[in-house]
């Protein structure tokens, strides 16, 4: 089968599509990696001719052998519908999970995302955390989550907190809450660690005064994560903007029973008292 006729290329150019359209991918801004299923690959293989090994900046041993379909660096959201082939690859990982080669795309030269690092450790982290369940890593610039880095305090508490408070669905689609990482460099190994650490806690990390990254099983429920946050984010951004502080809002104990009646667990250390 041609690679752009496959039904898990068709979700990732529709993802991809569906974030540029929400207007979180600025000029090259964002990428998104998907982990292939076995069979993929072979539905594909035909079409799969594997070019010169590079190194991926780090190791990710547990990720040996896998393959990747991964947007390229410097290349536009906007583009993955117009000219897939130019926009995005397939890569095989080597042996040690220190190299890779691209096996399809980026016609037109080039190599993945600058942020392969984050996104190879992220999968690495969470073919752990999830028994192989997550598939998707998703790094996107929506405006809101990135404006609440300039005013909430960097830690995990503060941010969790606040995005459950913005929306009663939030603590059921993310309970685990959300990390936040420092400003650092992107594009390196540094930031990977840093993300990859967090992620063995969260499906979602923050990345101070630049973006976000997501987790999860399919393009659905990865798109339907970050949107899901940046809502709550749009929405505390609007609160703020209308007054400094809240007249009433979800309180520690409305999260306790809500996470009775949904049968979620919401850790402790995020339904502190503060003021409102
Ligand atoms: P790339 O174009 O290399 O994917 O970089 C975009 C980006 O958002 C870096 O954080
Ligand atoms: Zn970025």
């Amino acid at each position: 089968m041609k690679v752009l006729d496959a039904e898990f290329v068709k979700g990732f150019m529709r993802m991809a599509d569906d974030g540029w359209n929400q207007g979180w991918h600025e000029r090259n801004g964002g990428n998104l990696s998907y982990r292939m299923k076995p069979e993929e690959v072979e539905e594909v293989r035909e079409e799969l001719k594997p070019g010169e090994w590079r190194p991926i900046g780090t190791s990710v041993p547990k990720l040996a052998g896998e393959y990747f379909l991964v947007t390229g660096s410097g290349k536009y959201f906007r583009n993955v519908i117009i000219k897939p082939e130019d926009s995005f690859c397939i890569i095989e990982l080597d042996d040690k999970g220190e190299n890779y080669r691209i096996c399809w795309g980026l016609v037109n030269g080039g190599r993945p995302t600058s942020e392969l690092p984050s996104h190879l450790m992220n999968h690495e982290v969470k073919v752990i955390a999830t028994g192989g369940k997550h598939r998707v890593i998703y790094h996107a610039h929506p405006a809101n989550t990135i404006a609440l880095t300039f005013v909430l305090p960097l830690t995990d508490e503060a941010f969790t907190r606040e995005l459950w408070e913005m929306a009663t669905e939030c603590p059921v689609v993310f309970p685990a809450g959300v990390g936040v990482v420092p400003w650092m460099v992107p594009g390196g190994r540094d930031i990977a660690v840093a993300t990859s650490e967090l992620m063995k806690k969260y499906d979602v990390a923050i990345w101070a005064h630049h973006g976000m990254f997501c987790s999860g099983e399919d393009f659905d429920l990865t798109f339907g994560l970050m949107h899901t946050v940046e809502k709550s984010a749009e929405i505390l951004v609007k609160v703020r903007s209308m007054q400094p502080y809240k007249r009433q809002t979800i309180t520690p104990d409305d999260f306790r029973h809500l996470a009775v009646d949904f049968k979620v667990e919401l850790p402790e250390k995020f339904l502190f008292e503060k003021e409102l």
